[in-house]
């Protein structure tokens, strides 16, 4: 058997230590990526835009605060440790009474706000 030396090092993605570099809100940063699927995080407070994604549905995992997200028809509280998906062409608005620290799920390209045009718009791939 031969001995297979390996020079690749092996690296968790620590989310703690990733959201301490950074305090900009409604930024979000790509930390990594699953086939086409982008995982960022972000921190937002205050109150984002309705808007819809109409080719994908969009993944909302909280990681500390509470995060509102608001429907036409009824709005959804999601927790730290807890897992949301907006399901694709629905509309929504995301607001944070106080600080909310969050990782985003959506296929790579995704805008924040969807097809609106907003001062919230992000840029898009940005890496941390
Ligand atoms: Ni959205």
């Amino acid at each position: 058997m031969t001995d297979i030396v390996s020079t690749k090092s092996y690296n968790s993605i620590n989310l703690a230590e990733k959201l301490s570099l950074f305090s900009e809100q409604w930024q979000p940063k790509v930390i990594a990526e699953l086939n086409e699927y982008q995982f960022k995080i972000v921190k937002i407070e205050g109150d984002f835009i309705w808007h819809g994604h109409v080719d994908t549905d969009e993944a909302f995992l909280v990681i500390e605060g509470i995060l509102r997200i608001d429907f036409r028809d009824g709005h959804v509280l999601v927790n730290p440790g807890e897992l949301f998906i907006v399901p694709k062409g629905v509309e929504h608005k995301p607001y944070a009474e106080n600080e909310v620290k969050m990782m985003l799920i959506e296929p790579r390209g995704v805008l924040n706000t969807g097809h609106e045009d907003s001062q919230r718009t992000a840029q898009n791939d940005i890496w941390i």
